[in-house]
């Protein structure tokens, strides 16, 4: 028997639906329809999040030197992880991936492989126990030097008042030098489909979605220095084409370093 319930849609298949992925049951390919039909451009949205992903790892291991991720909120396995595209840059990179859905957890440990030089670990555990992931995380990830934290598009499933608490607790136990990395669903943008698309999620879903504003994305980055252009939407961080800059997205997304 599986230990998850698979006439209740969940949002890692969900997504990987949107993705144009096969690792979805019939509930969440419903709900993916549902969603599509409030939010059409919903497709672009998920795709510029995934080139957001692309451009903020390449950044961070190119530019910025970090050879350490740890990825709460992973995802199904699909083009471009996190430590493909570390691992291009810094062979050596080590990544740990964590997620709470464990069909995430047993596709990533079958399909994703490091370079001999770097590491990988997958952690089955949850964003809103943060000191659990900092300590199994420990494992693998050298937290006396800079590490890169990536939230990308899980944040959401924190209630207001938790979501800064978790980023706060994470950003506490870094380095100085270590990254965060946000994305948001935003509830600023395109706003009335957008809520309507979410409306429609919360109402099947187990976890519900928290919609932020811009001002309420950019608290979470407090404390720390945003690289520009700072706070904005997805497509709009350092696109690598107009194409890019021009695709539609309801995330606001940025990435700050730890004085
Ligand atoms: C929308 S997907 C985003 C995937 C990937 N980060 C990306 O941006 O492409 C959200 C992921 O967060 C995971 N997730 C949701 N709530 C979580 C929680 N409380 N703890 C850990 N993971 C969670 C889901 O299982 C799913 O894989």
């Amino acid at each position: 028997m599986p230990d998850f319930d698979t006439s209740v849609p969940h949002i890692a298949r969900v997504y990987d639906y949107w993705l144009g992925g096969k690792d979805n049951f019939a509930a969440d390919r419903q709900l993916g329809e549902q969603t599509l039909q409030a939010y059409p451009h919903i497709v672009f949205s998920v795709r510029a999040n995934r080139a957001f992903l692309t451009r903020s790892v390449r950044f961070l291991a190119a530019e910025a030197g970090i050879t350490q991720f740890l990825d709460i909120g992973t995802g199904l396995p699909t083009a471009d992880n996190i430590h493909e595209v570390a691992q291009r840059e810094a062979p050596d990179s080590r990544i740990v991936y964590a997620d709470h859905d464990p069909v995430v957890i047993t596709h990533a440990k079958a399909l994703l492989r490091s370079t001999p030089q770097g590491a990988l670990d997958y952690l089955d555990a949850d964003l809103r126990d943060p000191g659990t992931i900092l300590a199994s995380a420990a494992g693998t990830l050298d937290f006396s030097k800079p590490v890169a934290i990536m939230l990308l598009a899980v944040l959401q499933f924190a209630a207001d008042g938790e979501a800064g608490a978790i980023v706060q607790r994470l950003t506490a136990a870094c380095a100085p030098g270590s990254y965060l990395v946000i994305s948001h669903p935003a509830s600023d943008i395109d706003a009335e489909r957008h809520i309507e698309m979410v409306r429609r999620m919360n109402e099947s879903m187990a976890q519900k979605v928290t919609l932020r504003d811009h001002a309420a994305v950019t608290r979470l980055f407090a404390g720390l220095e945003l690289a520009e252009p700072g706070v904005v939407k997805a497509s709009l961080w350092r696109p690598d084409s107009p194409a890019q800059a021009a695709t539609p997205t309801v995330l606001w997304a940025g990435v700050a370093r730890k004085p």
